[in-house]
């Protein structure tokens, strides 16, 4: 039985007994709150003499009262995702591992869908919305989000804890979770995590506080997986087993610098530790990593979980140190982990304490932690924000499903669009479309995982539903599946082709190639989908137009330059309202600025590198190539930062601050680095950002302009370049991005505000953030249109 379902029986309970504090709006039940007064008379206490019901005290007062009056075993009680309670103290159960990754789902058993719930509003999977370059939406979906959240939980189907986002940077094409991230620059999956945890998580008004541990929470969200997890299954090694072997250097630079700012930044409540081995110690025991990093450097305001039976997964996977399971549950609670998804915790952290192990301090630190999150989460005195009159009507709303197909129309990458095919102009006649393809039909395929267990979404918009809409479509699915394992039915498809005036071919892959637990071995469409694609591309007449529903790229060179196929619209998994939102881009309803998240690699470049290894510089000694835009200078199918419009836009730098002079204190070091050509240099090199008092900006004006005839959205990114000549230096780092919408024959002046120190720096070998001094480069936009600007930095005493 799950620990909701006591809380429904309480709050049924709470229903019947208390009409005058709670209400019943709109079909929403009463709220449920554990200080009230009369819960307390019926256990014959007097509420009033209970210093963790006063509402006065701080929350970490208040934590540490209840948690004083626990019994040992109550305590480790608490210390599981499936929390008993203590009825004594009022405390129910609670569960507290819910999903919220792209709308709340029923991955994690802290939420149930029903039939007076039976979904969520399903967004596109982060990897495409990410591809919006959008901050204002990823924020907007956050808030949307966390509605129906808080709508579900007051119905009793749902916790207030939900552990998302994923925001592992993607290091490797091949992994299976690359629909759940916002992609491989660490600076957009930090900027990603900052905004979706604080529309989750704002109340609004309380968005900072002097006091953190007493700022209102909507809900409380969780960055995960820390750290350097990206790994599931290749070739025979998988997460519970795997030992990255990742140096200093990487770390600060890539795989902790968005957890970094989703602490910092994003205040979220909750950071999750990962399955994997970081240089033969598990994420979940490493006191360095959890209490010395995140805690003490970072200053978390909230909890440390454990990604769901990590701890066990140190004994039985891992075999760290040999660690009997108690042994194991004493390092994690030590390294400052404050909750286990799992059993361990509850089951052997008390023979741990007895063992001494861990003391029971630990366990009460690890306890305040977490009440103090369901104290800012109303859990005690009930909602902040007046979140209890949200109910039904909140989940699944029109306003909310239309948001779903708006994040998917501003996200959605147009890859290829030859002899401006696309719009599609239907003129006014009756076109006839022959809609093929695996996903051609496509329904749950378009959510991708962390959704809906039930398969069920508020409603589905399929491409080919929509396509109808302006034509009539003949069918031929050339494929029963995204495996396409046989031919057969290609001919069909061919045929179909043939009498349309346009054809789609929806291809790409679902969980059945790239899922949690499963990575690809290769880059390639399915079994016989390039067949599909050639087959009818070469038989075609009219335009052909190819869909891609994928996370990870895939090597499509054969259709890039295929002269038949005229477009390609890559549209990630865009979610339960996809079908519309892909009709919308391709009959010129909204014009499409999304921006691949991704560097696109042909096939050949991951049999040059194996998963495992985790670099990202190169490594010319294994002949091993680097990774990410940032390391890889290798041929791409589409780079970082791609994708076309149906207009054109030119930019022009208006000014860019030229000349940074920074005041070194009395007593500051310079930082020698290493250059390529091995020259010294008897000037200031560099200096540690750490120490540096950097508060300069350095300003770039651009003006943006819309040169063609259609209004559009554009995205602006901005990579900083720095001094040239030094050993392993990336080729360049995305410093800042602006997406914008210009009106056709209008400019836009876009204004960027980059920090001296943090957007110029370098992490040299020894893991020092450095901000090098001489000529820095300012690169503005993405491809062959790119302007640039110079901008040099001083040091002086
Ligand atoms: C974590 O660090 C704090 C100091 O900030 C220390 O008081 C605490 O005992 C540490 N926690 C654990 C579990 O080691
Ligand atoms: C595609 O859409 C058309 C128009 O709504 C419909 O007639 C047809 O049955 C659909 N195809 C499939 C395979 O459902
Ligand atoms: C590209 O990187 C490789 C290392 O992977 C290096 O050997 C080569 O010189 C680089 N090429 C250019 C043009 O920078
Ligand atoms: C930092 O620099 C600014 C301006 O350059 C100056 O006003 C401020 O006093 C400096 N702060 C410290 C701590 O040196
Ligand atoms: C960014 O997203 C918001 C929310 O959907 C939208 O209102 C705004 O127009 C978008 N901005 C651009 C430039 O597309």
């Amino acid at each position: 039985m799950h620990q909701s379902q006591t809380m429904v029986a309480l709050q049924v309970g709470f229903v019947m007994l208390f009409f005058v504090s709670t209400y019943n709006y709109c079909g929403v039940e009463a709220e449920f709150k554990i200080c009230d007064i009369t819960a307390f008379q019926r256990l014959k206490v007097d509420m009033a003499t209970l210093p963790y019901c006063d509402k006065k005290l701080p929350y970490q007062a208040r934590a540490k009262d209840l948690v004083d009056r626990m019994t040992l075993a109550e305590k480790v009680a608490q210390l599981g995702d499936k929390a008993i309670g203590v009825g004594r103290l009022n405390l129910p159960g609670y569960e507290w591992w819910s999903e919220a990754l792209h709308g709340v789902s029923d991955v994690g058993p802290g939420t149930r869908f029903d039939q007076i719930v039976p979904a969520a509003t399903n967004f596109p999977t982060p990897i495409l919305t990410v591809s919006s370059f959008n901050e204002t939406l990823w924020n907007t979906i956050g808030q949307v989000v966390s509605d129906e959240a808080r709508a579900m939980y007051n119905l009793g189907k749902a916790g207030l804890t939900f552990w998302s986002p994923n925001i592992n940077v993607v290091r490797d094409p091949r992994w299976g979770r690359v629909t759940e991230t916002p992609g491989e620059d660490p600076y957009v999956v930090g900027r990603y995590a900052v905004n979706y945890v604080r529309g989750l998580q704002d109340v609004k008004g309380f968005e900072k506080s002097n006091d953190p541990n007493s700022r209102p929470l909507k809900v409380a969200a969780c960055c995960k997986h820390y750290a350097a997890y990206d790994i599931d299954k290749w070739k025979g090694v998988d997460r519970f087993h795997f030992d990255a072997k990742v140096t200093e250097r990487d770390m600060v630079e890539t795989f902790v610098a968005p957890f970094k700012m989703c602490v910092k930044d994003g205040d979220v409540a909750s950071v999750m530790c990962s399955f994997n081995r970081i240089n033969g110690v598990p994420t979940c025991a490493d006191p360095k990593l959890l209490n010395q990093t995140i805690r003490e450097l970072w200053n978390l305001n909230g909890y440390i979980v454990a990604d769901c039976d990590s701890i066990e997964v140190m004994v039985s996977g891992h075999k760290y140190l040999n660690d009997t399971p108690v042994e194991a549950v004493g390092q994690a609670l030590k390294a400052g982990l404050d909750l286990d998804c799992g059993k361990y915790y509850p089951n052997y952290a008390t023979e741990a304490v007895k063992q001494g192990k861990v003391t029971e301090d630990n366990i009460d630190t690890s306890l305040r932690n977490i009440f103090v999150v369901l104290m800012r989460l109303g859990w005690f005195d009930g909602s902040p924000g007046g979140y209890s009159r949200l109910g039904r009507n909140d989940i699944c709303s029109p306003a909310h499903l239309e948001l779903s197909a708006e994040a998917a129309r501003q996200s959605i990458v147009l890859l290829k669009n030859d002899k401006n095919t696309l719009p599609l102009n239907v003129g006014n006649g009756k076109p006839k479309f022959a809609v093929v393809g695996p996903h051609a039909q496509a329904t749950k395929a378009m959510l991708s995982n962390y959704a809906l267990n039930t398969g069920v979404a508020c409603r589905f918009s399929k491409p080919n539903d929509s396509i109808a809409e302006y034509g009539e479509v003949v069918n031929a699915p050339g494929c029963d599946s995204v495996k396409c394992a046989s031919g057969d039915q290609i001919g069909q498809a061919v045929q179909a082709s043939k009498q349309a005036d346009a054809t789609f071919i929806f291809v790409g892959l679902d969980l059945s190639r790239e899922a949690e637990g499963l990575d690809r071995d290769d880059l390639n469409f399915p079994g016989f989908q390039k067949s599909l694609i050639t087959q009818i591309s070469d038989a075609a007449t009219k335009p052909v137009i190819v869909v891609i529903f994928a996370a990870g790229c895939i090597d499509i060179a054969f259709i890039k330059d295929h002269p038949k196929v005229q477009a390609i619209i890559w549209a990630g998994y865009p979610g339960a309202e996809g079908g519309h939102a892909v009709a919308d881009i391709i009959f010129g309803k909204y014009n499409p600025a999304g921006r691949l998240p991704l560097t696109w690699y042909p096939q050949s470049y991951i049999e040059e590198i194996p998963m495992i290894s985790m670099p990202l510089r190169p490594i010319p000694e294994s002949n091993l190539p680097g990774r990410t835009y940032k390391f890889y200078n290798g041929s791409t199918i589409y780079p970082f930062g791609y994708g076309l419009s149906y207009t054109t836009f030119s930019y022009a730098i208006k000014s860019a601050t030229d000349l940074v002079k920074l005041d070194m204190g009395k007593l500051q070091q310079c930082k020698q680095i290493q250059f390529l050509d091995g020259r010294k240099n008897t000037q200031c090199p560099g200096v540690v950002v750490g120490e540096t008092n950097c508060t300069q900006v350095v300003n770039v004006k651009v003006e943006v302009t819309n040169t063609g005839k259609m209004d559009g959205a554009h995205v602006v990114f901005v990579y900083s370049v720095p001094p040239s000549g030094i050993v392993g230096a990336p080729i360049k780092r995305l410093a800042a991005f602006k997406r914008v919408f210009v009106a056709a024959g209008t400019s836009q002046m876009v204004e960027f505000m980059l920090n001296a120190c943090n957007d110029f720096s370098i992490v040299t070998e020894d893991a020092y953030e450095i901000l090098p001094s001489g000529d820095h480069m300012i690169i503005v936009g993405n491809g062959a249109d790119a302007v640039t600007a110079k901008t040099s930095f001083f040091f002086e005493h």
